[in-house]
């Protein structure tokens, strides 16, 4: 299988498994070269300006109209869609309280990418287009002839335990702990495990698809560089089989059979595509003076919601980096925002959190909930010397919506909710004297 990429953010590939596969000059000749098939897969609205435009020209063994009916997904054992939940998550009412869960088992019994997704929060409607989903994958085998597309939105891969290969019908994509993938609405994917088992998070973004954020007076480069990015190169299965295609359509699971696999596109171009990201190639930019910006300054993606700067969602990460700010409280500060917080922790430490929030585990802060340093945190940053410091080996991320993130039941009735986050804060003592 090749794991060959071509880089660059969002542009127009053009890649052949096979020469001679790819269509010179036309995407839909009277016959396709090899005897393919000619099939367009359009990310957005035909109309959508050119700026914005995405759709992905494939030339594929079968067309993938061929599958018979989708009836409830229903794995051996389990009700269909267990754990992996959808807008409306209406499923408990929303307390505003500060909530951090330790990471969830992988599980023992044979479970699988999708089996394991197992849905922590979200917001929005998927009907509307608007909204994310957070979910938890965790598994110990690989999907073998079992195929998945999610129809409602794009996903957001980031592992935190374990090397995956995301196999798409438009490339091989392979990732770890401190890379992220994006797998497009609609592109059929499996997913392999190299190393027996894996965790990590999944954005699944109802929204605007992602996009590199402006970067204003910055400048023309910085943070996530369009370089950096990689997409797979055409790589096919020509394989005649019993095969199950599972989809999430309009926040329910679907399964269909078919006698081959749908991951039998032998040439493509197009800007509709998978991608990859090493979160260590991020140029993270911070100040050099005093004080710290907004973590909008660590914003690898974003979905945009439509009112200008209000993001659906955005994806920040919080990598290695040298805090030299003089007279500085150097972690993040106390705040309350407008916009709400999943984060999550790859590797390492966070600085505002020494303990209790562990790789594999979450936090949420949703709007206008007060958070910030713990106790410990806090005297030991007031108290600091104050010499250039380099953060290392740390990679923690956030889901930052617009929207209030509500948790699924499972959420708050799992034992790895810590129900004694909020003391975390309790002894923050008055220091204030008067004089
Ligand atoms: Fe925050």
């Amino acid at each position: 299988m090749g794991m060959n990429y071509q880089t660059g953010f969002g542009n127009e590939f053009a890649t052949e498994a096979v020469a001679g596969a790819l269509p010179v000059g036309r995407n839909s000749p009277q016959k396709a070269p090899l005897g393919l098939y000619a099939e367009q897969l359009s990310g957005t609205a035909f109309t959508v300006p050119r700026s914005g435009n995405k759709r992905t020209w494939t030339y594929r063994i079968r067309p993938s109209v061929i599958h018979k009916p989708f009836v409830p997904f229903a794995p051996a054992g389990k009700p269909a869609g267990e754990l992996f939940r959808s807008s409306p998550f209406d499923e408990v009412i929303t307390a505003p309280n500060q909530l951090r869960w330790n990471p969830l088992p992988v599980p023992e019994e044979p479970t699988d990418f999708v089996e394991g997704i197992t849905t922590i929060a979200g917001n929005g409607d998927l009907y509307s287009q608007a909204g994310i989903a957070v979910h938890i994958y965790r598994c110990n085998r690989g999907m073998g002839n079992r195929y998945f597309y999610n129809a409602d939105g794009e996903m957001l891969i980031v592992p935190e335990l374990g090397r995956i290969g995301i196999l798409t019908e438009l490339g091989a994509i392979q990732i770890g702990p401190g890379e992220v993938a994006v797998i497009p609405r609609g592109v059929r994917f499996k997913v392999e495990l190299a190393d027996g088992q894996a965790r990590g998070y999944i954005c699944e973004n109802y929204g605007a698809q992602f996009r590199l954020p402006d970067l204003g007076p910055i400048g023309a480069n910085g943070l996530a560089n369009p370089r950096d990015f990689e997409t797979p190169v055409a790589w096919y299965e020509d394989k005649d089989e019993p095969c199950e295609i599972v989809q999430k359509f309009g926040g329910n699971l679907w399964s269909c059979e078919t006698d081959h696999s749908p991951l039998d596109v032998v040439a493509w171009h197009g800007n509709y595509a998978p991608y990859r990201y090493d979160l260590r190639r991020f140029n993270t930019i911070g100040s050099i003076s005093f004080d710290h910006p907004d973590p909008s300054i660590f914003t690898v993606l974003t979905s945009p919601s439509g009112e200008a700067g209000v993001a659906n969602c955005d994806f920040v990460i919080f990598p290695d980096r040298w805090l030299v700010g003089e007279d500085t409280f150097r972690p993040p500060w106390y705040h309350r925002n407008t916009m709400s917080e999943y984060m999550g922790l790859i590797y390492g430490q966070y600085d505002a959190k020494e303990e209790g929030f562990v790789p594999g585990g979450g936090s949420l802060h949703n709007q206008m909930s007060a958070h910030g340093p713990d106790l410990e945190a806090f005297e030991k940053a007031s108290n600091a010397e104050l010499k250039p410091q380099k953060l290392a080996g740390t990679m923690a991320f956030m889901f930052e919506s617009r929207y209030i993130i509500r948790p699924t039941r499972f959420a708050m009735e799992c034992p790895e909710l810590q129900p004694d986050y909020y003391a975390v804060w309790q002894g923050l003592k008055k220091n204030f004297s008067g004089k």
